[in-house]
């Protein structure tokens, strides 16, 4: 499936559903169901990938590095993508090989990835240049952030601009908040008039605020909600599991880490004024395994 979305995107409107549950008189809203895209590559990590996989070929390196939890979805979707390319792949997992491999995990090493286990302090290098480098050149292998974050992950995001551009509000989780900042890219290409609001997953002091302020284009509306997170990334509460049952009973999956916390800041914010609103459900199913267990 990766290998059709590079050379063909979707027709947006075939995913794109009417949220009963949530339309009032003024508010017509709709919910973008990425995460039906394909069985084994779904939400918006097959979209970040779409730069990355284009920069990879316009390079050298033979295999392709990155990082995540045991549940990460983009280690997930970055194992697929690479698998029907046949590239090597080498995951920077956070956490111990003593540990039975979660679902994710098992997932992505039957599709062949590599797994090399880091404990917290080495994990937190992530970022350090210097580390990358020297990965890189160990494993010969062009490095993705961790999430698949960058301005190459921003690319694919891009490209759902022009059907987002026709509702009035478009609302999506955000980690590294890249799926959302290339969005955004793309509204402002198209000058469009559509506001952004993005549901923070991260407790993070105001440090994506802080980046998005540098990096928004300066004609796109938007609005970071970073007090839903219901006390920290992956925090699962009664009342977001109150709130995934009340949807999953009405046939809408939702994943505790982002799209439950989607819900919930709409919810929240009881908007009233007249507009057409376009939910975005990013993804994340394939995690949820794992984390049903750790309930
Ligand atoms: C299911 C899901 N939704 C939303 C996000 C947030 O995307 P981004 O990191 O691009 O902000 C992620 C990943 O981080 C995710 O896995």
């Amino acid at each position: 499936m990766f290998k059709k979305l590079l050379n063909s995107l979707p027709h947006w409107s075939e995913y794109c559903h009417p949220l009963p549950a949530l339309s009032t008189e003024n508010r017509a809203v709709d919910i973008l169901r990425l995460d039906q895209l394909d069985e084994k590559i779904s939400g918006n990590k097959p979209l970040k990938l779409i730069g990355w996989f284009q920069h990879f070929q316009s390079q050298a390196k033979p295999n392709l590095l990155s990082f995540g939890g045991v549940y990460s979805n983009h280690l997930h979707a970055l194992a697929q993508a690479a698998y029907e390319f046949a590239i090597p792949t080498i995951f920077i997992v956070r956490g111990w090989p003593e540990q039975p491999l979660t679902p994710t995990l098992l997932d992505c090493q039957a599709l062949g990835a590599n797994l090399v286990f880091a404990d917290r302090k080495t994990y937190a290098q992530r970022y350090d240049k210097n580390w990358l480098d020297k990965l890189s050149e160990q494993y010969d292998a062009l490095v993705i952030p961790e999430g698949g974050a960058g301005e190459f992950g921003e690319q694919g995001c891009q490209t759902l601009a022009p059907f987002v551009g026709d509702y009035d509000e478009v609302w999506l989780a955000a980690g590294t908040g890249t799926t959302a900042l290339g969005l955004a890219k793309g509204l402002s290409s198209l000058k469009a008039k559509t506001k952004l609001f993005a549901v923070n997953a991260v407790a993070d002091q105001g440090e994506l605020a802080r980046y998005w302020a540098e990096r928004m284009p300066s004609n796109v509306t938007w609005e970071l909600i970073d007090n839903a997170h219901l006390g920290g990334f992956a925090k699962c509460p009664p009342e977001l599991i109150e709130l995934i049952e009340r949807y999953q009973h009405m046939g809408l999956p939702l994943d505790p880490v982002y799209t439950a916390k989607l819900l919930w800041a709409y919810e929240q914010k009881a908007l009233t004024q007249r507009a057409r609103v376009l939910l975005i459900h990013t993804g994340g199913l394939q995690g949820q395994r794992g984390l049903k267990q750790a309930f």
